[in-house]
Formats: structure tokens, sequence, C-alpha cells
């Protein structure tokens, strides 16, 4: 006769993938499976005990949790949610759960088990994929605007100059020379928003190296008043990129924390302002829909008060600034390299610790758009 073979079944449900919970009757966290901690970043012993509305009821929320698990318990019926925005060790994170009584054969002590789905991933890889479209239509968008604005002005120039020389008088010659030089910010600009029309030179470029160029540049720049600290891993492999485009993304946003953390000096009372420029490999990560195993992560990170929070959502986009003399292109040009690169910038921002990292694939990246 075939042996029967035994199963463990607390081992059979710590080892599923999913995050389950138990409840109580009295909605108490009685277990976490291991996913169910991993996911959480809590122990069952910490968790134990606590009342499960204080993960599951969003304070924000109109939904009636208390409501929908007591009327689980009484009366059997399961029910599911989808994108619940629950929260956890001060941490907000995005789930489907679905909730069902467990009879345990004794009627005082139903249970209720929940099984959660975090969707946090995909929520961000679809907001990245918004992103990255968005920004591609308002670069053409100013593009286009860029080219209409220079067009005339060539003919401005030339027709101010000629006026210059016809006119008798010199008192007048202020107001063409305020024609002219106000005509050249204005091609400036548009030149600037149209953005480089060289193509791309693509070269090994260990990214260590435009880094360094660009401390040393901010270093004479601030002249020590800014400290500028380093943190690299010097094991990263060379990529195939455009040294200058690198240097320039790096700048504009090296240029960036600077002018935040000099422009808002009441900010510094106690504490010194601080650049750290990080280097390390970053797993797992999904660029425009591309799951690349393992890119080069480039941090720059300051200690100033943080992106304006009206801003931050849009910080991207061409014209955005929360500067009285910005231009609002720095960020919208770097993030349009590194997508030629085949990577992206992200930002995280609070007053204290603004993070701006550079992803830059390593793998096949030279066949860049
Ligand atoms: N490290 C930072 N700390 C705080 N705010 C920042 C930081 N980096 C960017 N910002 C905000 O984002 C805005 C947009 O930056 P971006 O570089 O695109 O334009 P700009 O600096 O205003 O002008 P430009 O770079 O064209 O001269 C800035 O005006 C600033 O308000
Ligand atoms: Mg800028």
């Amino acid at each position: 006769m075939e042996e029967q073979t035994t199963i463990d079944y607390r081992l059979l449900v710590d080892n599923l993938t999913t995050a389950i919970l138990l409840a109580d009757k009295n909605l108490n966290i009685f277990y976490l499976n291991s996913s169910c901690e991993a996911l959480f970043d809590v122990s069952l012993l910490r968790a134990s005990g606590q009342s499960v509305l204080n993960i599951l009821q969003s304070p924000d929320d109109s939904f009636d949790t208390y409501e929908a698990l007591t009327n689980t318990l009484t009366t059997g019926q399961t029910y599911t949610r989808r994108e619940a925005l629950i929260s956890v060790n001060f941490k907000d994170m995005h789930v489907d759960y679905s909730v069902v009584r467990l009879n345990t054969g004794k009627e005082y002590h139903p249970l209720l088990l929940i099984e959660l789905n975090p969707i946090d991933r995909m929520l961000k890889i679809s907001k990245e994929e918004n992103l990255i479209q968005q920004h591609q239509v308002a670069r053409q968008l100013i593009r286009g605007v860029a080219h209409e604005i220079k067009n005339p002005l060539g003919g401005i120039r030339g027709a101010t100059q000629l006026l210059a020389r016809s006119l008798n008088d010199p008192q007048y010659n202020e107001f063409t020379d305020i024609i002219i030089s106000e005509v050249d910010r204005l091609r400036n600009l548009a030149d600037t928003m149209l953005g480089s029309r060289q193509l791309p030179s693509y070269e090994w470029v260990n990214i260590h190296e435009p880094l360094e160029r660009v401390r040393s540049l901010i270093a004479n720049q601030t002249k020590k008043k800014i400290k500028i600290t380093r943190d690299y891993d010097l094991s990263l492999p060379s990529v195939k990129a455009d040294r200058d485009q690198l240097i320039q993304v790096m700048l504009n946003i090296c240029a960036n924390a600077v002018q935040a953390m000099t422009e808002n000096k009441d900010y510094f009372i106690e504490q010194q302002p601080e650049l750290l420029l990080k280097t390390r490999v970053q797993r797992l990560i999904t660029i425009n829909g591309v799951l690349h195993r393992s890119v080069i992560r480039i941090d720059i990170q300051d200690n100033g008060p943080g992106v304006p929070e009206d801003i931050i959502e849009s910080v991207f986009y061409p014209l955005v600034t929360g500067r009285a003399k910005g231009t609002g292109l720095g960020l919208s040009i770097a993030q349009n390299i590194m997508h030629q690169h085949n990577g992206m910038i992200e930002c995280q921002s609070i007053p204290g610790k603004t993070v701006f990292s550079l992803y830059l694939p390593w793998e096949l990246n030279h066949d860049a758009k």
C-alpha cells in the first residue's frame, strides 16, 4: 500500500506567496503567515493582539471597514476590496484583499481569514509609463512652440539693425539695442527649449568619471559652502552612453540641489547644506515597460527644503518651475536625455531629504532611441 504523507499545514501556509492574516471575533490579529510578515515588515509577535482595523481602515476612506468585517463575522458573507489603501508601520500601500469567515467548529470562535495582494508595484509601473508618454507629448509641444517663436526672430533682429543704421538721432539707438538684446535672449531660450540638435554619440563610460567632473565643477562654484559627500560603488560596469549628455543631466540636477540649498538660507540654521552623490546597482526595475534585471542607479541627494509640494507631480514637465528666475527646462531636458539612453529619472522629496535617482541600464543600451 502507498505510504501516506502527512502535511504540516502551518508549513504550507507559511510557504505561500500570498499574504494571509487571521483575526479573531474582536477583530484582533491572531496570526500572520511569513508572506504577510514580509509585506507588513512586522513580526507575528509584534502584530498579534493589535486591531486589524489599525491596518485596514485608512482615516480618509469613506468605506466602513468595521461594519464590513463584523458583517462577514455574523453572516458569513465574504467580501473583496480592490485598490484599498492600507497603512502599516506608517507606511501606506495599495492592496486587493478579500475576507472570508472561517468556521472553527466552535460557534463562538469564528475567525476572519484575510488574503492580501499588494498592487503598488503595478500602480507604479503604469504611473511611470504614463509619465514617460505625457512627457514625450509635452516635449513635442514645446519644440513646436519654440520653433514658431524662433522663426520670426531673425527677421525682427535684421530689420531692427537696418532701422538702427537709418536713425539719425543716436538717442533712439538705446531702443533698438533693447529690441536686439531681448530678441537674443528669446532666441537663446528657444534654443534651450528645442534641446540639443546633435545626435548622441555613444562611447564606453565609467559613470564615476562624469560624476567626478560635475562634483569638482560644483565644488569650485560653491567654494566649500556646501559639503559634498561621495558614496560610490566602484565595481559598477561601464555603460555605452553619451558622456557629455550625462554630464549635462548630472549638472542640471546638482545645480537644482545647490540652488535649493543656497537660495533658502533660512532653512539651514543648525545644519550645513550637504550634497550626497551615491552610486549603486539597482535590481529588478521596469523602465518604460521593459523589466531590467539590474541597472546602474545614481542618487543625487540634498538636505534642502524639498521640491515645492504643488509642483512635485509635474516637476519633470517643461516650463514647470518653483524659482523666480527659473525657466523650468533643466529637469525636462535631463529626463529626455535619460529616455534616449533607455533610462529614467525619479524624484522623492520631503523637507530635508530630496533624492533624484538616475537609472541607467547597461545591457544593450547602445541601441538607444
Ligand atoms: N533638489 C531640489 N530641491 C528643491 N526643489 C527642486 C530641486 N530640484 C528641482 N526643484 C524644483 O523643481 C523646479 C524645476 O526644476 P528645473 O531644473 O526643471 O527648472 P528650473 O531649475 O526652475 O529652471 P532651469 O533649470 O531651466 O534654469 C525648480 O524650479 C525647483 O522648484
Ligand atoms: Mg534647473
